[in-house]
Formats: structure tokens, C-alpha cells, sequence
């Protein structure tokens, strides 16, 4: 090797690790699992377009209604105007009730709700299909997904 390139070496290697990082992750994995298929494009196992009520009796379906368009791929959440998607990333859902964030030590999400019991599988179902909280209330018919 000449000498020249011998001292570009590190930075080559350097730059080969990085793209290779950059590749895992953004690579998608073989098949996507049905949960991960209904989250990102808002397609059922069938294949079909799960389809959603909203508040004031719009429905939406497919990728309008695919999870990521309001949680966000971070699961997340966001504010729209003066809606206030909540994350629903694993930590935030399944985290027991408490004072704050902080106190359970989970990253600050301004519209987290810490309020209601932790979600378990069950009710996690029933938010999902029916908008119902973990708390056994309704929550804003947006979160009323149905894939009747
Ligand atoms: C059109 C926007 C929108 C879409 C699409 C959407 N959500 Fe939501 N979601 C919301 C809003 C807004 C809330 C909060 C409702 C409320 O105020 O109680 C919510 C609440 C939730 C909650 C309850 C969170 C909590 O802390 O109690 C869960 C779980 C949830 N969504 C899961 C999903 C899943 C899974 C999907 C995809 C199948 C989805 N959402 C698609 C807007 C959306």
C-alpha cells in the first residue's frame, strides 16, 4: 500500500464502520411483523386498510390512520394544534402511576399521561380497538380505532 493511503487508513475504516452502522439500522427487518405493518403503513394481517373513527364521525383508514402518522415513528407523540398525541412507546404505556417522569425516570414527554394505571395486555386491546383508557374510561373517540 502506498504510503499516502497507508495514513488514510484509520479513516477509512473509520468511515466503513460508520456506513456499516448506518445500514443496520436503517435496515427493515426480513418480514415486518403484523404489529409493525399496522403501526407504519396501517394495514391489517389481511392485508385490508384498518379503518378508524374519529371524534365527529370522520373515518379514516390506511396510512391516514397507521399509527406512526400521529404517534410518530418514535412512538412518541406529538401536539397537533390542540391535540395532544400521547407516546405510546413501552415506557410511557406500561410505566406505573406516579408524581412524574422524573420520578420514574423516563425521558420527559410533555404529553405523556403518568395518571392512569399502567396499561396491561388486555386493556391495552380495548384502547386500541374501542379508545377505552386504562383507567376503564373513553378516551377521545381519535384513539377509537376499529378493525371491524
Ligand atoms: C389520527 C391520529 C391518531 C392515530 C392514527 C392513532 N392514534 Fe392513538 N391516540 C391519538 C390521540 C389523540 C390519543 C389520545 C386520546 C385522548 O385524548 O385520550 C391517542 C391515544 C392512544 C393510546 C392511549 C395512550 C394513553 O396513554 O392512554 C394508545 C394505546 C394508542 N393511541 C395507540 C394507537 C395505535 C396502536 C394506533 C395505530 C393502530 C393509533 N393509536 C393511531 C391519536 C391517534
Amino acid at each position: 500500500m502506498p504510503n499516502e493511503l497507508r495514513g488514510a487508513a484509520p479513516a477509512v475504516a473509520l468511515a466503513l464502520s460508520l456506513l456499516m452502522w448506518a445500514c443496520a439500522l436503517s435496515a427493515a427487518p426480513a418480514t415486518p411483523s403484523a404489529g409493525e405493518t399496522l403501526y407504519r403503513r396501517g394495514l391489517l394481517p389481511s392485508g385490508e386498510p384498518v379503518q378508524a373513527l374519529r371524534q365527529g364521525g370522520a373515518t379514516i383508514q390506511g396510512a391516514d390512520a397507521a399509527c406512526v402518522s400521529c404517534h410518530r415513528r418514535s412512538g412518541l407523540g406529538s401536539t397537533e394544534g390542540r391535540i395532544s398525541i400521547p407516546p405510546i412507546a413501552g415506557a410511557y404505556l406500561f410505566a406505573p402511576r406516579a408524581k412524574s417522569l422524573e420520578e420514574l425516570g423516563i425521558p420527559f414527554v410533555d404529553t405523556a399521561r403518568i395518571s392512569h394505571e399502567p396499561y396491561i395486555d388486555s386493556t391495552l386491546a380495548q384502547a386500541i380497538r374501542d379508545g377505552i383508557g386504562a383507567n376503564g374510561r373513553p378516551q377521545l373517540s381519535d384513539a377509537a380505532l376499529s378493525d371491524r
